[in-house]
């Protein structure tokens, strides 16, 4: 029997844009997904395309248990906690000798098949490593972290990523003069964050800068704009969609003295408050039970 945890996520900026080649910054955040993988001839597991594949890729047959306080579709990079501690926890039960990378790569692969070929490696790079990284294409830039207050406001409406990445990809094909300025206006806003990730109220701007240009991609949803609103009236330094957005989550960066406040104000906004930090340990072996 073995057990692997894995972090989860929140973009900062960039999501959307980083699956057409622009660059994006997400970090890894509590809580992880906790995964047990134990030797059996028959397969036993929840029912799961990214579990599926796991055994698929690494062709053996065993029983999954999953301890998960991450929650599920939300935009917070469960599948890709879910894909990377599995597949670490299939390598070191039946001992297969894979490396971090590549679990990374090989998660990616997956994430990929299950998205319809429209994926970026960023949920899988930051649950695998942990910490905050700067991503485009094949490339990944760990960078310093940061004592940012997040505070995450799960919409509870549900949304499926490759469904979103789809629509997406569909208003681009129709508007394609109008969604090529917005994708580079993305890439301009990350390209600016990354001269000021110290400096939270800056980041904060260029947050709701980001929200709107993904509200202009067609991701939004009532309940999201709704969150992200009170979150800013309550006196956080931005907030946004994170994630594939059209449900699920949005993130807000917050003084300290006022993230009590912020989940408090999105808990009457109809949304489930997760107030959280960087989360610097990716891939973890845990103490078999
Ligand atoms: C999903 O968390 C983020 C998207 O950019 C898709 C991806 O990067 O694979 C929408």
């Amino acid at each position: 029997m073995a057990t692997w945890s894995a972090p989860g996520k929140v973009f900062l900026f960039g999501e959307h844009a980083v699956v057409y080649g622009k660059p994006g910054i997400a970090l890894a955040i509590r809580p992880r997904v906790y995964v047990t993988v134990r030797k059996t001839s028959h397969a036993h597991h929840a029912k799961s395309p990214y579990i599926d594949q796991c055994f698929k890729e690494l062709n053996v047959k065993g029983s999954v248990y999953i301890n998960s306080q991450l929650p599920s579709s939300s935009g917070l990079g469960s599948s890709a906690a879910v894909t990377v501690a599995t597949l670490a926890a299939i390598n070191d039960e039946f001992g297969l000798g894979k490396t971090r990378d590549q679990i990374a790569e090989l998660a990616f692969k997956i994430e990929k098949r299950v998205q319809k070929g429209r994926a970026s490696p960023t949920d899988t790079t930051v649950s695998t490593y942990g910490g905050m990284f700067l991503i485009k294409e094949g490339t990944r830039k760990r960078l310093a972290p940061q004592n940012y207050h997040l505070v995450v406001g799960n919409s509870q409406a549900t949304h499926s990523t490759a469904r979103m990445v789809e629509k997406v990809a569909d208003l681009k094909g129709k508007y394609p003069t109008i969604c090529e300025p917005v994708l580079n206006a993305i890439e301009a806003i990350t390209l600016d964050a990354m001269k000021h990730l110290d400096e939270p109220q800056y980041l904060g701007r260029l947050m709701d800068m980001n929200h709107a240009l993904l509200d202009v991609l067609g991701v939004g949803h009532p309940h999201l704009s709704r969150l992200v609103l009170a979150a800013r009236a309550t006196g956080a330094y931005g907030a946004k969609i994170t994630g594939a957005g059209g449900g699920g989550c949005m993130v807000a960066l917050a003084p300290k003295n006022l993230k009590a406040r912020i989940a408090g104000a999105l808990e009457v906004t109809e949304g489930r408050a997760l107030i959280t930090c960087l989360d610097t340990e990716g891939l973890r072996k845990e103490k078999d039970a």
